[in-house]
C-alpha cells in the first residue's frame, strides 16, 4: 500500500447514532412551540447546522419567532441534547467502525473527522474514539454549512493530503455533495437510493472489507 490517502469521516450517523437524540430534542421543542415533529421530518436535519436545523423545524411548524427568542431556544434544545450526549459510552460506537479504524491505523493511514456538530470533540471523548483521530474539524472550525466542501478540505489540510487522495464516509445528501464538491471519494453510508450522488454506498460500516479498502487506497 503505497499511495498516501486520508480518510475523513462524519460523525452523527457514521460513527455513532446521534441522531435519536437529536430528534428527541427538536420533539421536545416542537410540542413546546404547540406543533408535531416526525422522525421522517427529522431526516431533512441530518448533516444540517445547529441554527439551520431551528429554522426548518419552525417552517414545519408554521411558527415565526424574533431572534432573541430563536437564541434561547437554541441554548435549550443543546441543553436537553447534551444530556443524553453525557451519558453516551463506547457500546455506541456503530458496529464495524472500530474494525475499520484498527485496519486504517495498521496499515499507518491517518484520518480525520469532518462533522458539522460543535459536540462532536465531546462525543468523541464521550465514546473514547477522540485520541485515535490525527484531526478534528467540527462546527466550531466552519463558516460553510455542508454541502459546500469547507469542512473536509480543512480536514484534508490538517492531516496533510491532497483533497484527491481523501476518502470520505457519509450518511448525509449534503455530505455526501459537499465531498464530491471537494472532489474527494464519498462513501455513503445508508440507502443506495437515498446517497445515489455517492461513488460507492454501503448499508453499514460492517459491509466495508479490507478487500474493499486495500483496492481503494493502492
Ligand atoms: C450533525 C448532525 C445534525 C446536527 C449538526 C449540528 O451534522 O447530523 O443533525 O444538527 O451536526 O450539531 P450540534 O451538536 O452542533 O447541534
Ligand atoms: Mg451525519
Amino acid at each position: 500500500m503505497k499511495k498516501e490517502v486520508g480518510f475523513i469521516f462524519d460523525l452523527d450517523g457514521v460513527i455513532v447514532d446521534t441522531a435519536k437524540y437529536h430528534y428527541l430534542a427538536w420533539e421536545n421543542l416542537a410540542n413546546s412551540l404547540g406543533f408535531n415533529f416526525t422522525k421522517k421530518q427529522n431526516e431533512q436535519l441530518k448533516g444540517v447546522s445547529r441554527v439551520e436545523s431551528l429554522d426548518i423545524l419552525l417552517k414545519y411548524g408554521n411558527v415565526k419567532l424574533s431572534e432573541e427568542k430563536k437564541q434561547s431556544l437554541l441554548l435549550e434544545k443543546n441543553k436537553e441534547y447534551l444530556e443524553y450526549v453525557h451519558k453516551m459510552t463506547p457500546k455506541e460506537i456503530l458496529p464495524g467502525v472500530n474494525q475499520l479504524l484498527t485496519f486504517l491505523e495498521t496499515n499507518n493511514i491517518k484520518f480525520a473527522l469532518g462533522s458539522a456538530s460543535k459536540n462532536a470533540p465531546l462525543i468523541l471523548e464521550k465514546v473514547g474514539l477522540y485520541e485515535r483521530f490525527t484531526a478534528i474539524v467540527d462546527g466550531n472550525d466552519v463558516s460553510k454549512a455542508k454541502p459546500n466542501p469547507e469542512v473536509f478540505l480543512i480536514g484534508a489540510k490538517k492531516l496533510g493530503m491532497n483533497p484527491e487522495n481523501c476518502i470520505v464516509f457519509e450518511d448525509a445528501i449534503a455530505g455526501i455533495k459537499a465531498a464530491n464538491a471537494a472532489k474527494m471519494i464519498s462513501i455513503g453510508i445508508g440507502d443506495k437510493k437515498v446517497l445515489s450522488e455517492a461513488a460507492y454506498v454501503f448499508r453499514d460500516m460492517t459491509e466495508i472489507t479490507p478487500d474493499f479498502l486495500k483496492n481503494l487506497i493502492n
